[in-house]
């Protein structure tokens, strides 16, 4: 009979597409995933290290986990991922765990499994300077079988002074063009109708093979040429890095989505400078002029930080002020947390209070509900092309589906079903569902 591995995901979608890459490589060392905890054989955590309040999150599980291992002698409990990467031997030492293995590791599963025994836990924690996990074929975890992630790139470059990200994930590289092609083929030919492209940093993906340089711009270009009804989407893009040429690409392709991730993190340019982020705010104010000027419709998402070192009232104001202009659809936004290790850890003071991060991050919040509530507003009245993702979570009688541009509508069912496109009218909005006819 088949072992049963059961794995739980925190932190960003490339975690969730390595989730997918580790069911694969278990599945070469007899395993079939899980969804139940109580049967597994295996039971591991895939982590996130990016604030503080992540990875208490985690130690809470591993205790949970603990508990099942008492109740089932020869459970092995694992940690993976970035949690793993930044804390290797405090988790064997301490925490107790069978088996810690690091973003870059994974293909060493099947070997450390076998080499586990009751005294003796295994760990691999090296960062590689190539592996892309390329010829693997991730074993989708999606509900649907309609929306799929592939990961274009590991890694990142940027020392952004605040991120843990290039300590847990290593140097940043590329995965061969081709391969993403012929995965988001043969996820088409599966019948999936839209693919997200993940990465760090999207925009400094680059492949050389022989003669042929492939940038973004004609990655993107080559994955939407495989099926006019295969939507491609993409995450993240960088201020500093996104090109003319990828705005044009977009632009040109219906099924490229009109949506781009653009994280701000502070719209101080004093901020941006000692958070090593490369652009300022003018920079970004023009970025964000081209991307209207040439997709008038373009959803706009970013993510702000609160209370990083030094950030004065007026910095925080600068937030404010940007966050204003832009007029963002939606935000994900977060108090400044001191990470071990980052430049900013070792070189500048966590100086804002506690109660003071709070503060401006709750103003941000409100700031960014109400500007949420104004851009839905705005599309009433509008027809919009959704592709059905199934039933709507809040009235199973409704159906849900995204927009072009990430906003989410719901609308009646009237024989539609998942997996197909469909237009409906917006006639009605709350700050994050679009409700359409
Ligand atoms: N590569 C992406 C972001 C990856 S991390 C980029 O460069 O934009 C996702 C988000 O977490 C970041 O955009 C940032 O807003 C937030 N973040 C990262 N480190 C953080 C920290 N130490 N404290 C609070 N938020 C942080
Ligand atoms: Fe972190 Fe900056 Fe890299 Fe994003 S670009 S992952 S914020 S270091
Ligand atoms: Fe978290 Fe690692 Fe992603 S720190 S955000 S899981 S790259």
């Amino acid at each position: 009979m088949k072992k049963k591995a059961y794995i739980e995901t925190y932190g960003c979608q490339m975690n969730v597409n390595d989730t997918e890459v580790i069911f694969s490589i278990l599945a070469d060392a007899g395993y079939e995933r899980t969804e139940k905890m109580e049967e597994a054989d295996l039971v591991m955590a895939n982590t996130c290290s990016i604030r503080d309040n992540a990875e208490q999150r985690i130690w809470g599980r591993i205790e949970v986990f603990h508990q099942l291992r008492k109740a089932k002698p020869g459970l092995i409990v694992g940690i993976v991922g970035c949690m793993a990467e930044r804390l290797k031997d405090k988790l064997l030492d301490t925490h107790k765990v069978d088996l810690v293995v690091g973003p870059d590791a994974y293909r060493s599963l099947p070997r450390l499994l076998d080499a586990i025994g009751p005294d003796s836990p295994q760990i691999d924690v090296f960062l590689s300077r190539d592996e892309t996990y390329a010829d693997i074929t991730p074993v989708r975890t999606d509900r649907n079988g309609i929306s799929a992630f592939i990961s274009i790139m590991r890694g990142c470059n940027n020392v952004c002074s605040y991120c843990v990200v290039p300590y847990t994930r290593g140097a940043e590289r590329s995965r061969d063009a081709a391969s993403i092609v012929r995965e988001a083929c043969d996820v088409y030919q599966k019948g999936y109708k839209e693919v997200t492209l993940l990465g760090q940093n999207v925009d400094s993906y680059l492949w050389k093979s022989g003669t042929e340089t492939v940038t973004f711009a004609g990655l993107l270009e080559k994955v939407a040429g495989i099926a006019p009804d295969l939507r491609v989407r993409f995450a993240t893009s960088h201020p500093k890095d996104i090109s003319d040429e990828v705005i044009y690409t977009m632009a040109r392709h219906k099924n490229i989505c009109k949506h781009i991730h653009l994280p701000v993190q502070s719209g101080s340019s004093r901020m941006l400078e000692i958070m090593r982020r490369k652009y300022d705010r003018e920079w970004y104010l023009e970025r964000v002029a081209k991307i209207r000027e040439v997709m008038p419709d373009c959803g706009l998402t970013t993510d702000v930080i609160a209370g990083f070192c030094t950030e004065t009232l007026q910095d925080h104001e600068d937030t404010l002020s940007l966050m204003e202009t832009v007029g963002f659809d939606w935000a994900f936004m977060f108090a400044y947390s001191d990470r071990p290790g980052t430049l900013a850890n070792r070189t500048m003071k966590d100086d804002v209070p506690a109660d003071e991060k709070n503060r401006r991050l709750n103003e941000i919040i409100q700031l960014q509900n109400r500007k949420s509530l104004e851009r839905y507003r705005a599309q009433i009245g509008r027809k919009v092309e959704v592709l059905i993702e199934g039933p709507s979570k809040r009235d199973p009688g409704m159906l849900c589906g995204r927009a072009s541009n990430n906003m989410m509508c719901v609308f009646p069912a009237q024989g539609r079903s998942a997996g197909t496109y469909t237009e409906v009218e917006v006639t009605d909005c709350t700050s994050a569902t679009l409700i359409c006819k």
